[in-house]
Parts: C-alpha cells; structure tokens; sequence
C-alpha cells in the first residue's frame, strides 16, 4: 500500500514537472523573421542565437531570403494581418515607423531605460527605433552601402591601384576587361541595381544632391542633368557586369570576387561577411574603399529587431533578446563577423579589422560633418512605396534600353505616384 502511494504520487509529480517544463520551454521562445541567409549573414545570425542560447532561450527561426528584405516584409505583413506576428523581425528605417505606428509593436521602454539605450544609440538609429516616444526595436548595426569590395591578387596583377574618383574607377574596369577578367561582379535584381545606384548617385550629384534627390524627393534634383549623369554611369556599369549578371544573388557576385573571377563589387559592407567567412584577410587577399568620389559621406542602413506585442509568457524571452543585442560584448561578437560597425556609439575599435575600423571612422566623421545620409536603397531615406519607385525605375534602365533622359522623366513621375 506504501509502494503504491508512493509510486503515484512519484508518477504525478512526474507529469507536473514535465508539464511545467513544456511551458517553460514554450515561454523561454523566440520567433525570429529575418533575411539573413547567406554564409557570411548566417554564421553573424548565429552569435545571437548562441547569446540566447547561454541564457536557454530556444531560437524559432523563420528566414526568408532575398537582400534588402523586401520578401521578408511581405511575408512579416501576412503574419502581423492574421494575428500571428513572430517575436521579432529583422527590419530597417521607415518600415519600423510603419509598424510602430500600427500599434502592434511591443514597449521596450523598461529595457531601454535600464540598458542606458537612449546614450549609446546614435541619433540617426533611434529615429527609427522609436515612435510618439517609445522604442519598438533594438538596432543591431550600422550598415553602408557606398563600398566596393575589390580582389587584390586581380588588381595587382592587372596593374590597377585604388581609384580615386570615377573615372579613374571607369579607367581600371577598362584595364581588367581588357585582361580578360569581369571588371563588375553583380546581380541583377532590383535591390542589387539601387544598391550600386546609392553610390552612383552620391559620386555624380555629392551629399547636397543626393539629399534633395532621394529624402527631399525634389522634382528639380530628381529631373536634373546630375540625375540624368548617374544613369549614363548606371549604363557604363552596364557594360562592365558579365553576361550571366541576370537574378544572380548578391553572394554569388561576392564569390566571384573572392575566386578572382571578377575584380570589384559595390556592395554594402554585409558583403565582407561573406570574404571572412570564405577566410579572407582584408589588405591581404581583399580591398574595401568607399564608392570613388564618395569618401567624407556615407549612406547608411541599419538592421534593428522589431519586436512585436506577444502573450505575457513569451514577453520574458523577448525582453531578454532586446536587452542581448544592445550589449556590448554581443555588438561587437556580431559585427566584426557581419562586416557592419557597431549600432553603440561607445564601443572600441580595437576588435575590428581595417575594414571595420574604416567603416567605424566613417561613420563617426560623417556624423560631425552632417554627412550621413540614409540609403534610399535599403529603406532609410524614404518610405517603403517611394523606395520601389526608385527601385521600378533603376532597374528598368540597367536591365534594358532606356535612355537616361527618359529614365528621369519616369523616375519624378513614379516618385510623384508614390508620395
Ligand atoms: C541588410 C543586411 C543584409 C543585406 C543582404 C541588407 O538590407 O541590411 O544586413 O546582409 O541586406 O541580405
């Protein structure tokens, strides 16, 4: 009788200590939408999950590929609509502001008060972490997209040095061309087409241009002459890519760079993820230099989870991953692997290879200088329909015949369409 009390009751608190966990379990859970898919992104993501890991914190991974994350957005909006929102989702510029005007963004005032964020977080980042006053999203990043990422061994032995402005960046292409090597390593898609246009917009028209043009959308910049110069470069580059360009992922140019097969890319800097994961040494085996005629600016993008209003048991989890990304050790554990700088103004250098420390001083002079500026191509200088106006219209140009007076004329009437 003794045993068999004892057996039931052993067998009971068995069932409760496994329910208890199974809920705990479930709790101590985050869903996380992001489009972090390639080599290089993939092993950054996996600082973060490895963070939460250490704090058990079970990682749901919900990737949806494709670079700038326009698919992720559409995928986002159809899990927000249905009421079955992730805990969070990697987002940048005004889609943050889109949602946090929605209501349906979680309150992270508490743990940015208690982490100190409105200090560290830089001006540029927090305008779109919070809106009417409270932070939505926990920046992760600092991102450009004026770079071009360049295989040394293929410089060096076609003769070419660092351009220093445009044309002398025309003038190496032509040089590698000539040696049988592709000058342009891209993909065609039309994130890819108004990644490249940031830079070429910002070496064509300078800072003041590129403001007017793309956060003023002034009808005047957008139909000027310097407007007009940024697509005939856009078509010079068209004659620098392969044939094979069409719908290639950004990776996968990136790769033909790390292989030598082509010499330059202009990319933003997740691109050097990819030559650190392939085990690439910047200085030795690759270059990074800003857009030529870009240097003294830097249009910017930044990653930041947003997070979303969850059940109460899941909050605790949530809150624990904001808190995670704003650390210190972990800013610097997932950048110097993702290839952006530091989404802190307070974190050292001394981790960052040379790239990273470019990047870091760019930023921080370009910041003194009001010389940072949003990128239009990842969603910091305009909101989301303004930005595929640019999109529609820059890859219609690159990837067929246009000419570039009639690429201006449509450009200020989809803006138009689109404000
Ligand atoms: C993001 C980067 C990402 C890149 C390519 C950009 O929009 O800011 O973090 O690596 O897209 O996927």
């Amino acid at each position: 009788m003794t045993v068999k009390i004892t057996i039931k009751k052993t067998f009971t608190s068995l069932l409760l200590t496994a329910a208890v966990s199974a809920s705990v379990a479930q709790a101590a859970e985050v869903e996380v939408l992001h489009w972090w898919t390639s080599g290089g992104e993939a092993q950054a993501l996996g600082t973060l999950r490895d963070t939460l890991k250490n704090q058990d914190i079970t990682w749901k991974d919900m990737p949806v590929a494709g670079g700038g994350g326009s698919s992720a957005m559409t995928v986002l909006r159809s899990r927000v609509m249905s009421g079955n929102a992730p805990t969070a989702a990697q987002m940048m510029g005004f889609d943050i502001l889109d949602w946090g005007d929605q209501g349906v963004t979680a309150n992270l005032n508490a743990v940015a008060a208690a982490g100190n964020w409105d200090a560290v977080v830089p001006e540029a980042l927090k305008r779109f972490s919070k809106s009417n006053g409270q932070w939505n999203a926990a920046p992760v990043n600092v991102h450009s997209t004026n770079w071009v990422w360049g295989n040394k061994a293929v410089l060096d032995k076609v003769g070419v040095a660092v351009p220093g402005n445009w044309d002398e960046f025309i003038q190496a292409m032509e040089k590698v061309k000539a040696a049988g090597v592709t000058p342009l390593a891209h993909g065609g898609q039309a994130w890819q087409d108004a990644t490249v246009f940031d830079g070429v917009l910002m070496a064509t028209g300078g800072i003041e241009f590129y403001r007017k043009a793309v956060v003023e959308l002034d009808e005047k910049a957008l139909t000027s002459k310097t407007m007009q110069l940024a697509f005939d470069r856009m078509r010079q580059l068209r004659t620098l890519v392969d044939d094979n360009f069409s719908g290639r992922d950004w990776n996968l140019a990136s790769s033909m760079v790390i292989n030598g097969e082509a010499a330059f890319q202009m990319m933003g800097d997740w691109a050097k993820g990819e030559f650190l994961n392939a085990g690439k040494v910047p200085g030795k085996d690759f270059v990074c230099f800003r857009t030529p005629g870009t240097q003294g600016t830097v249009t910017f993008n930044a990653d930041q989870f947003a997070m979303f209003k969850v059940d109460e048991n899941r909050r605790d989890a949530q809150i624990k991953m904001a808190s995670a990304i704003m650390s210190p050790e972990f800013q610097i554990a997932f950048n110097t692997v993702k290839g952006s700088a530091p989404a802190r103004t307070d974190i050292s250098d001394a981790a960052f290879d040379n790239c990273g420390k470019k990047a870091m001083a760019d930023l921080k002079e370009a910041g003194a200088n009001n010389t940072l500026v949003g990128s239009m191509a990842h969603g910091h200088a305009s909101p989301a329909a303004v930005k595929n106006a640019f999109y529609d219209v820059i890859t219609a140009h690159f990837n067929g015949d246009m000419s570039s007076s009639e690429a201006v004329k449509q450009l200020a009437a989809s803006v138009k369409n689109a404000i």
